[in-house]
């Protein structure tokens, strides 16, 4: 079986005012009723293929982790709680060491996607295990749409077998020039944030390019205090760990790596124009969710909570109101929030 690690530590302003350091956006319910949290979890949940999920998430989240594994009715997940933030690549560390046997396959994923086509993502995690089993690492390809900066991009060499191809360079997060030339290379896909290996690789990469993360995880799980299915590494030891994400400490930089393109409408939710793109639209074209009444409007994506918000007579804004605070921006800006989500 898989043991599926599941990432839920990140901050993700990029969707305020709904996501807030207290209430990221992987535990809003920004796509239907289940978070994107637990929709990772309830992806992964087919125990004939999977394990037990490992959690790794910040342990200011400790109850709302708790909260929605319950509401969900899964009972069977470690929760690995970080004392403080240490990027990427030293949580799927600790991950890896938290598992019982060296070779056990670990399927990352972040707590922050949407995947439309689950079976096209299980399928591409059943071509990659052979190699997996073998000692590389795999990512999963993404069709990329244009040259977004914000991601990892990954050159793709000769196929392999079965639609997995050897990585001939993996470039984590271009510039705006490079990002371009990429994609009219026509040989590059996004990597998806998706990662399949053995936690004996992933160690021995640590090992390798990142030592003094290697040790500090290592000693932070030496010493971890376990309560039910809590774990907490010792916050002295974590905090020494220097902060890296995977794809810069490890991706870039390891030999044996391997990609699956795949089409499973993917989408990483990193926008309210993206939420707007993914979103149900009625018959003139508007996305919403709340409390919301809308009349003479076209193209908005209005999303109401703890509040009413009434539309009339507007096109393409994104409205947003939670609480005591509503942000109104006309679509295709919505990277003005990060300015906004300062103070
Ligand atoms: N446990 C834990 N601890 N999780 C974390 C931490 C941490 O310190 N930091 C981030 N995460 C989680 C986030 O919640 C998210 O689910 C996932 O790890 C990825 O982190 P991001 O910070 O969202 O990464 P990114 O979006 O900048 O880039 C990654 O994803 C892109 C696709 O969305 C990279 O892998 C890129 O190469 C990739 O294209
Ligand atoms: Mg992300």
């Amino acid at each position: 079986t898989i043991t599926p690690v599941i990432l839920s530590g990140g901050g993700g302003t990029r969707l305020w005012p709904m996501s807030t350091p207290q209430m990221p956006k992987q535990f809003l319910a920004l796509t239907g009723s289940r978070t994107m949290f637990q929709l990772t979890v309830l992806r992964v949940m087919d125990r004939q293929h999977f394990a037990a999920p490992l959690i790794v998430a910040n342990a200011a989240h400790a109850e709302i982790v708790s909260e929605q594994l319950a509401e969900i009715g899964v009972t069977d997940a470690i929760i690995l709680l970080e004392p403080c933030a240490r990027n990427t690549a030293p949580a799927i560390a600790l991950a890896a060491l938290a598992g019982d046997a060296p070779d056990n396959v670990m399927l990352v994923m972040p707590s922050d996607h949407v995947i439309k086509d689950e079976a096209a993502f299980h399928a591409a995690t059943d071509a990659l295990l052979p190699k997996v089993q073998d000692g590389w690492m795999a990512t999963y390809g993404i069709n990329p749409t244009g040259p977004e900066t914000g991601y990892g991009y990954i050159q793709m060499g000769p196929q392999i077998e079965g639609g997995v191809h050897e990585v001939k360079r993996f470039v984590e997060k271009p510039d705006a020039a490079s990002a371009a030339a990429m994609i009219d290379s026509g040989d590059h896909v996004w990597n998806g944030g998706i990662f399949l290996f053995r936690a004996d690789t992933y160690l021995g990469a640590i090992a390798e390019y990142a030592p003094e993360m290697g040790s500090a995880a290592r000693l932070a799980m030496s010493k971890a205090e376990r309560s039910g299915n809590q774990l907490r590494p010792d916050h002295e030891s974590f905090a020494a760990c220097p902060a890296d994400s995977i794809d810069y400490a490890i991706m870039e930089k390891a030999p044996k790596v391997a990609v699956a393109p795949v089409g499973m409408g993917w989408s990483d939710v990193g926008s309210w124009d993206a939420l707007y793109e993914i979103g149900n639209k009625d018959a003139d074209g508007n996305v919403s969710s709340g409390a919301v009444r809308m009349d003479a409007s076209r193209g908005n994506l209005v999303h109401a909570n703890g509040i009413r918000v009434s539309v009339h007579g507007v096109d393409d804004l994104l409205v947003i109101a939670n609480g005591s605070e509503i942000m109104i921006l006309p679509r295709g800006t919505s990277q003005k929030v990060r300015d906004f989500a300062k103070d």
